[in-house]
């Protein structure tokens, strides 16, 4: 016989489990933890749209790229809903977003269905199921229901870098809901502070209606689901222009430009994706590196315990195919090279310049999955595509550094955007130019399967020493074409439009892309501007009319430093010519790089048939 005391306990235990019960039935609909049950028929469309109202919330999640890449959409598809102009600026705490997600009615075992949406998740240090439903997606899913759908995977024991799929509970309007007009359903969750009458008013609705499909028994954190008509307008802090300190402005432009969005494998490497910036690399003799000197960087890390070193062993394994190729450095090494990752070596982002044995290199610092990376750039060796030198394995914390070529002038973007001592004459910008689409060129018809760079934009494009162009961080890349990509990644401004509504991934996004690029270089502009115009969408017009009309419109609009000096115009015309054609919306009708490649020349000769100067003009014009 037991004592009294855990008897109670139970009973009491008991109580609660009834009472539970009791409440449960009592509601309209079951709001069981492990999900919502649906059936199939009841819905009008299955799946269908449904959205989440969800806060930006400190650390993580202040802009829409980190919460668009979190729920697998585009920027541009939470900024519309939700009333923000802006999709680059950052956002305050508590903010409220709109998220557009595709719910569908799924069978988890054979007796049960319930509705959600199916978003991928790469799992990262620290993460539980637990964790991430309740931060990072704010209760709109519960652990159980994540546990359910994710039968493979086992909660106490999840790999860093493993996919798991988190349901996002979300329902379909019911035939009865679509007469009433109901259009979505948006998934709230239910605050300590909101009663239900607050939550009606917020939404424009009637407190019955949210009733009829919750029943009244919400208690915070709940998720409950809206019926609305349409979705009710947010009213968005407007904001506030940042001061004019070049700094400041670059900062939130890159952020929000920068990252894409891409949750598998990505993820990780988008976050650090936007910055090689700064960065680049050239000025390498290289030749001194021997087999010893491999070895023994390989396994330089002894302190390292016996677990440590058997994940090393497995990374190594991964990568073995790239062993031959490249150099394997030591922690150790890089950790000396730049002062222990230290703020005065860092270049952008998680990028550092480090000194290894009187050769700058820049270094960047990544999680695992870096290796898809490392696979595209093992396959790629061109004078225009930043050369990736070595790599390295931090077993204990699981990180993986890529150690590329410095580039010394940094990126194309602060040449046109941001250096405003020195400018770029036209015979430079023809040369830079040329070199990317030679570089695109190799990666699209030299490779294979072919290689599309997926983000190719003016920061990702560095500038050596004789301000020749190398296209860098291919971080978003991916090998084989005509692919269908459900997590858009890439840069706002420079992504296809086929790209964005279909996810169609080949090697004419990157046309576009570079189509903005020469843009850019004719115009000076950036591909996006502070209210989020995108440059491409004004220039389709200024090839339009006679001759003279064009010569006119095309004078009004390119970069006023070019008229300082005697370049031309019949050069520029023909640029201007290739860029239209680039950024055709059908992407069957865009050029291939290698008639982008022929065209380029024929507007260097134009230039050189007018100036005359030779190769011997400085490439920067000072002013
Ligand atoms: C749903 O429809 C199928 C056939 O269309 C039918 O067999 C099934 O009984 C229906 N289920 C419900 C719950 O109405
Ligand atoms: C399906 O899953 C639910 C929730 O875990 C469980 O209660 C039910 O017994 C399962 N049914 C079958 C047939 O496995
Ligand atoms: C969720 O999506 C992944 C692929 O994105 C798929 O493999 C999986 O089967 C999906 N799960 C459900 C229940 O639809
Ligand atoms: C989610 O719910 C838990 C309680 O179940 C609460 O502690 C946590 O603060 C909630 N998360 C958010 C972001 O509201
Ligand atoms: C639905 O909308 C239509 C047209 O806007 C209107 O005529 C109809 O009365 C509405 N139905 C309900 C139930 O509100
Ligand atoms: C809901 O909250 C508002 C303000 O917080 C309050 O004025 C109102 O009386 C509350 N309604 C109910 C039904 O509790
Ligand atoms: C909640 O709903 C139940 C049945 O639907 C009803 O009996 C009860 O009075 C309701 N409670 C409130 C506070 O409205
Ligand atoms: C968006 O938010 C602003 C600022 O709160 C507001 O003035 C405007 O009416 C809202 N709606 C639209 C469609 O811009």
């Amino acid at each position: 016989m037991r004592s009294s005391k855990p008897k109670c306990l139970f009973s009491l235990f008991l109580f609660f489990l009834c009472f539970h019960l009791l409440l449960h039935l009592s509601q309209a609909q079951e709001p069981s933890t492990e999900g919502y049950t649906c059936s199939i028929n009841e819905t009008t469309t299955n799946p269908c749209q449904a959205y989440a109202y969800y806060r930006a919330s400190a650390p993580n999640f202040l802009d829409l790229a980190s919460i668009a890449d979190l729920f697998s959409v585009s920027r541009l598809m939470i900024s519309k809903p939700s009333n923000i102009s802006s999709p680059t600026s950052p956002l305050n705490p508590d903010q409220p977003l709109f998220v557009p997600l595709s719910c569908s009615c799924n069978s988890v075992n054979a007796s049960m269905t319930i509705s959600y949406a199916n978003l991928s998740y790469t799992i990262n240090e620290g993460d539980t199921f637990y964790l991430v439903s309740t931060n990072s997606f704010q209760n709109l899913t519960t652990y159980q229901s994540v546990e359910l759908v994710n039968p493979t995977l086992v909660a106490t024991d999840l790999a860093i870098g493993v996919t798991a799929y988190f349901p996002i509970f979300c329902k379909c309007p019911t035939k009865t809901q679509t007469q009433n007009n109901v259009s979505y359903l948006v998934s709230y969750v239910f605050q300590p502070s909101d009663n239900l009458s607050t939550v009606a008013s917020r939404f424009g609705v009637q407190t019955n209606s949210i009733v009829e499909v919750n029943g009244n028994n919400t208690q915070p954190f709940d998720t409950i689901f809206i019926p609305v008509t349409q979705l009710p307008e947010l009213s968005q802090p407007t904001v506030v222009p940042s001061p004019p300190s070049n700094k400041t402005e670059r900062k939130g432009v890159i952020t929000g430009l920068a990252v894409g969005l891409g949750i598998t494998g990505f993820l990780l490497i988008l976050a650090v994706g936007v910055l090689i910036f700064g960065g680049g690399l050239v000025k390498k003799r290289r030749g001194t590196r021997g087999d010893e000197e491999k070895n023994q960087n390989l396994y330089k890390n002894e302190k390292g315990d016996k677990r440590a070193k058997e994940m090393e062993v497995s990374l190594m394994a991964d990568v073995s195919d790239c062993l031959d190729k490249y150099r394997v450095f030591g922690i150790e090494e890089l950790r000396e090279a730049t002062n222990g990752f230290g703020e005065n070596c860092l270049i952008e982002g998680s990028v550092y310049k480090g000194n290894i044995n009187g050769e700058v290199y820049a270094i960047k610092k990544m999680k695992w999955n870096a290796c898809e990376e490392l696979k595209i750039l093992q396959k790629v060796n061109h004078g225009n595509l930043v050369k990736l030198e070595g790599f390295c394995i931090d077993p204990e914390d699981a990180n993986c550094y890529l150690v590329y070529e410095y580039v010394e002038n940094g990126s194309l973007y602060s040449w046109l955007h941001e250096n405003s001592n020195e400018k770029l004459g036209w015979k430079t910008r023809l040369h830079i130019a040329a070199d990317v689409a030679n570089g695109l060129q190799y990666i699209h018809e030299h490779t294979r399967p072919r290689v599309v760079h997926k983000d190719i934009k003016s920061s990702n494009i560095l500038l050596d020493s004789n301000m020749r162009a190398k296209i860098a961080n291919f971080g978003l890349a991916k090998s084989g074409c005509n692919a269908i990509t459900m997590h858009i990644v890439g840069t706002q401004g420079y992504i296809a439009p086929e790209y964005l509504t279909d996810g169609v991934v080949s090697t004419k996004m990157d046309v576009f892309s570079f189509g903005v690029v020469l843009l850019e270089l004719l115009s000076g502009k950036e591909a996006i501007d502070e209210a989020g115009n995108v440059l491409w969408a004004s220039a389709g017009r200024i090839l339009e009319g006679s001759e003279e009309q064009k010569a006119e419109k095309v004078k009004q609009w390119v970069d006023k430093e070019l008229f300082l000096e005697s370049c031309s115009m019949e050069s520029i015309v023909n640029v201007a010519t290739v860029a239209i054609a680039c950024l055709h919306k059908d992407p069957s009708k865009r050029p291939s790089m290698v008639d982008i490649v022929y065209a380029l020349c024929k507007s260097d000769e134009l230039f050189f048939d007018i100036s005359d100067d030779g190769s011997s003009a400085p490439p920067v014009r000072a002013r």
